[in-house]
């Protein structure tokens, strides 16, 4: 998602920092947006030159330090609330008085996230969708205590670059994932109860629902541990049974099964 945010970034002509854990995580989110912008050139979508302008405005760095002069910073790092309350709480001290601090969370609670910092009024939530570059919407999180300048500055940014902004409150799960996480762990149920293949299930929803992309296929695409902690957080947020990750999930993701960025997930890649 990081790579995806920062690629939409440097194309929206936005001089962008990427800070990734390592080094070689971060030339290989290089290497990532410079392929899918190569990628345009060849389809006629793009110049040479404006690919060129654009990687140069990406910097990769490890140190969060290097974050101190951005006018916004965009967290996507693990779904996990620890990690995301130690981050903010640094953001917060290294980050200008100004800095707007957004948080792409799926399904945590941007008003908890927002506790960290010590100027809560400048964190927001802006959730971007898998894969980043593709997906129009983003949503645009208000939370308990966001102030209407950070608000306005997230949402400006989301259209500054091509997305469609929507507003919306910080509730579990916001707006789309309230709705789609319960209906793709149905989905991931009905391979058990109606002994049904991944693959046939996912023809199912592409061809008798219309579906861009099958149930099996779209987890494999965001993460299967991605999708687990979201849906735990949402599970723990409203205890409604059809929350909770189901067991064959919870078993993939242990095993390391994670989808895509692991080459193994419902599919092989
Ligand atoms: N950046 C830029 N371009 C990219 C890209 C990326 N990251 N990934 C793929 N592309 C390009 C590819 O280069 C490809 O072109 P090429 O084949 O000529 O190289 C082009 O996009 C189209 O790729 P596809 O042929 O795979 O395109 P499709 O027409 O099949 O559409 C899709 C792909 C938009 C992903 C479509 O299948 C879709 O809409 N799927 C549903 C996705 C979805 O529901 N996402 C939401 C997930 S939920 C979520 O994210 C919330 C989170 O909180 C969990």
């Amino acid at each position: 998602m990081g790579a995806g945010i920062a690629q939409l970034c440097v194309e929206a002509g936005l001089e962008t920092v990427g800070r990734e854990v390592t080094p070689e995580l971060g030339e290989k989110a290089r290497e990532r947006i410079g392929h899918f912008l190569t990628r345009k050139v060849e389809k006629g979508r793009l110049e040479e030159s404006e690919r060129d302008a654009a990687v140069a405005r990406l910097t990769t760095t490890t140190e969060l330090g290097d974050l101190a002069g951005c006018d916004v910073v965009i967290e996507a790092i693990v779904e996990e609330l620890g990690p995301k309350l130690q981050l903010f709480a640094e953001l917060d001290l290294i980050c200008r008085s100004d800095c707007v601090l957004a948080t792409n969370t799926s399904a945590l609670s941007v008003t908890e996230i927002a506790s960290a910092a010590s100027r809560p009024e400048r964190v927001v939530g802006m959730h971007f969708f898998n894969p980043a570059p593709l997906m129009p919407l983003v949503e645009v999180v208000r939370a308990e205590r966001t102030g209407d300048e950070a608000f306005d500055t997230a949402y400006a940014l989301g259209e500054r670059l091509g997305k469609h902004p929507i507003r919306c409150h910080d509730t579990p799960g916001f707006v789309v994932n309230r709705v789609l996480i319960p209906l793709l762990n149905d989905c991931i149920r009905v391979l058990d109860e109606a002994r049904v293949s991944p693959e046939d299930l996912d023809a199912g929803l592409k061809h008798g629902a219309g579906w861009p992309m099958g149930p099996c296929e779209l987890v494999d695409l965001v993460g299967i541990d991605v999708h687990v902690r979201a849906s735990e957080a949402l599970w723990q947020a409203l205890r409604e049974p059809r929350m909770a990750p189901p067991p064959r999930l919870v078993a993939m993701a242990k095993a390391g099964a994670l989808g895509r960025k692991t080459g193994r997930g419902f599919y092989r890649y």
